[in-house]
C-alpha cells in the first residue's frame, strides 16, 4: 500500500466501498484491493475481508487469499469474509435455514474487545443466505441474532474476527463502535489520515502522471467537476484546461452561473446546444438519450481537444456510486443499473482518463472542496445528472418541453432556497410527464401538461426516501407553477423511495 494502514480485500460485496468510508471516517488510511490480487505487504497493519455474492462451497467462488492469516495482523471478516475465514480455518459453512435480509437483533453473550461498548441487544443489518454452521477450532461465538444464527466470532488470541452482519451500513446501530474497536483497540492504528492527506497524495500522484500534458476537465458547475477543476488547478496548474459544454439541457440561468464560477481559470465555454437538440430529435428511450448525449459530449470534446497542443488527458469527477451502479467488475460488485454517466460513455474514449474521485462519496468530495476553497453555495448544490433535463422530460426532448421544465424547476428550487428547505434535501427537481390532463382555468376547460415534483433525502444517492416537505410549501409551489408557467395545469408530488424507484424518473 502507499502507506501503513488497513487493507480491505474486495470479494465483490455491494458495500465494500462503505467499509472504506467507515475506516476513513475514523481517520485511518485504507486501500481496497481485489481478492485475486490483494498485495499483502509490510504496510498492511490490519485486514478487512468484505462481503460478496458467492457461496464458499460454489465452484469458482473466491478463496481466502494466501497470506491473510499468516500476516499476523488483526483480521475482520464481514459476511462472506467471515464465511471464508471459517471455511479456510476448518469450520463449516452451509445454506442458512433462515436467510436474513434487512434488520435483525444482535444479542451479545460473551465479553469481546470487538463488541466493547455494545448494548446487550442492538439492531444490525443482515444480507446473507449462508451461515457458519460449525466454528473452526479455537474460535468462540460471542454474539448471535435473536433468531439464533452465529453473528460474531473471534479466535482465542483475539486477532481473527468475523461478523455475519454489515457493520458498515448505517442501519447497524453500533457499526461505528465496532470499527473503532477493531481499528484502535485491536489493531492499535493511529487516527492520522484526513482529507488533507488525500489532497496531498492525490495531487502529487496526478502531477507525476500528467507531467506537462494538458488535462481537459469538463466542468458543469456541479460539486464534483468544480472540486476536480480546483484540485487540478492546484496540483497541475499549467495543465488545466477547463471546458464547459452548454448542452442546451441545463437549468434556468445555469450556463452564465457556471461561466462566472471559473472566471479566474483557463476556461472555455462551448455552446453546443443546437447539436445536442438535433441529435435528440425523435429519441424517446431513456438509455438511447443517455447514449446519444454521452456520445455527442465526447465528439464535442474530441473536436476541442484537437485544437490543443499535445495529447490531453480527460479528467472526470466520477464518484463511487456511479462506479458501483454502472460497472460489472469481474468478481467484484454486481451490476445494479447501467445508465449512469460512466455507462453512458462510449467504450473507446480517445483520451486517457483521470478520475481521482472514483473511491469517494459525495460528502467526501464536499469536504475536499472546502479544503480547496470552493464556495459553500456550490458545495451544497444538489447533484444534477450529466444528461441534464433530457432525463427529466419523459420521452422526446423538445424546445417547448425544455422551456416549460426550466420554469417549473426554477420555481420549485428557488422556493426551496427561499424557505430554508434546500439544504435539508439531497436533490429536488421537476419532471415533465408525457401526459395531459384536464383542468379548469377561468371559465374554460384546459387539457395541458402534468409536472411532477421530486424531492428526496439521502446520504449518498444509493438509497433515498421522499422528502416530507411541508404541505403549505408544496401548495405555494404548485399554485405558482400553474399560474406562472403556460401549458401546465397540474402538479403532483412523488412519494416513492429508492428502492424500488430511482431518484430520477428516467
Ligand atoms: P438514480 O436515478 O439512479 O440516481 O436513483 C442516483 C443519482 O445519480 C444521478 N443520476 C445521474 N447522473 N448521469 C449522471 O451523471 C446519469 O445518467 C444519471 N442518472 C441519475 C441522479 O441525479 C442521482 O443523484
Amino acid at each position: 500500500m502507499h502507506r501503513d494502514g488497513v487493507l480491505i480485500i474486495d470479494f465483490g460485496g455491494q458495500y465494500t466501498q462503505l467499509i472504506a468510508r467507515r475506516v476513513r471516517e475514523a481517520c485511518v488510511y485504507c486501500e481496497i484491493h481485489p481478492c485475486h490480487d490483494p498485495r499483502i505487504d509490510r504496510t498492511v497493519r490490519a485486514v478487512i475481508l468484505s462481503g460478496g455474492p458467492a457461496s464458499v462451497a460454489e465452484e469458482g467462488a473466491p478463496r481466502l487469499p494466501a497470506g491473510v492469516v499468516e500476516a499476523g495482523v488483526p483480521v475482520l471478516g464481514i459476511c462472506y469474509g467471515l464465511q471464508l475465514l471459517a471455511d479456510a480455518l476448518g469450520g463449516e459453512v452451509g445454506r442458512s435455514a433462515l436467510r436474513e435480509y434487512g434488520p435483525a437483533r444482535l444479542r451479545v453473550h460473551a465479553a469481546s474487545r470487538l463488541l466493547d461498548g455494545f448494548p446487550p441487544e442492538s439492531t444490525v443489518w443482515m444480507s446473507h443466505g449462508d451461515s457458519v454452521t460449525a466454528l473452526p477450532r479455537g474460535f468462540a461465538s460471542v454474539a448471535t441474532t435473536t433468531e439464533g444464527s452465529v453473528a460474531v466470532v473471534e479466535d482465542v488470541e483475539g486477532r481473527l474476527f468475523g461478523v455475519q452482519f454489515h457493520p458498515e451500513v448505517v442501519h447497524t446501530e453500533a457499526g461505528t463502535r465496532l470499527f473503532e474497536n477493531f481499528l484502535f483497540r485491536i489493531a492499535r492504528l493511529p487516527a492520522d489520515w484526513s482529507m488533507a492527506s488525500f489532497l496531498e497524495e492525490t495531487g502529487a500522484a496526478l502531477a507525476a502522471r500528467v507531467g506537462d500534458r494538458p488535462i481537459l476537465c469538463a466542468v458543469s458547475g456541479g460539486v464534483d467537476s468544480t472540486v476536480l477543476a480546483r484540485l487540478i488547478a492546484r496540483a497541475a496548474p499549467k495543465s488545466l484546461v477547463a471546458v464547459f459544454v452548454d448542452t442546451g439541457l441545463l437549468r434556468k440561468g445555469e450556463s452564465d452561473e457556471v461561466s462566472a464560477l471559473f472566471a479566474d481559470l483557463p476556461f472555455h465555454r462551448i455552446d453546443a446546444s443546437a447539436r445536442f437538440l438535433a441529435r435528440l430529435r425523435g429519441v424517446a428511450d431513456p438509455e438511447a438519450k443517455r447514449r446519444a448525449i454521452g456520445d455527442e459530449f465526447i465528439k464535442v470534446f474530441a473536436e476541442f481537444a484537437r485544437s490543443l497542443p499535445g495529447e490531453p488527458f480527460l479528467a472526470q469527477g466520477t464518484l463511487y456510486p456511479d462506479v458501483i451502479e454502472s460497472v460489472s467488475v469481474r468478481g467484484p460488485s454486481a451490476v445494479i443499473k447501467t445508465h449512469h454517466n460512466v455507462g453512458g460513455l462510449p467504450k473507446e474514449l480517445p483520451f486517457p482518463l483521470i478520475e481521482p474521485f472514483r473511491e469517494l462519496f459525495k460528502d467526501e468530495v464536499r469536504a475536499l472542496g472546502r479544503l480547496l476553497g470552493v464556495p459553500e453555495r456550490v458545495l451544497s448544490r444538489h447533484p444534477f445528472p450529466g444528461p441534464g433535463l433530457a432525463v427529466r422530460i419523459l420521452g422526446e426532448v423538445t424546445d417547448e418541453g425544455l422551456a416549460v421544465l426550466r420554469d417549473c424547476d426554477a420555481i420549485f428550487v428557488e422556493g426551496l432556497r427561499a424557505s430554508g428547505l434546500y439544504d435539508l434535501v439531497w436533490q429536488a427537481f421537476a419532471v415533465l410527464l408525457p401526459v395531459r390532463s384536464v383542468g379548469v382555468m377561468g371559465d374554460g376547460r384546459t387539457y395541458e401538461s402534468v409536472v411532477a415534483l421530486r424531492a428526496v433525502t439521502s446520504r449518498d444517492g444509493m438509497t433515498a426516501d421522499w422528502a416530507r416537505l411541508p404541505h403549505e410549501f408544496l401548495a405555494r409551489v404548485s399554485s405558482r407553477i400553474v399560474n406562472e408557467v403556460p401549458r401546465v395545469n397540474r402538479v403532483v408530488y412523488d412519494v416513492s423511495s429508492k428502492p424500488p424507484s430511482t431518484i430520477e424518473w428516467e
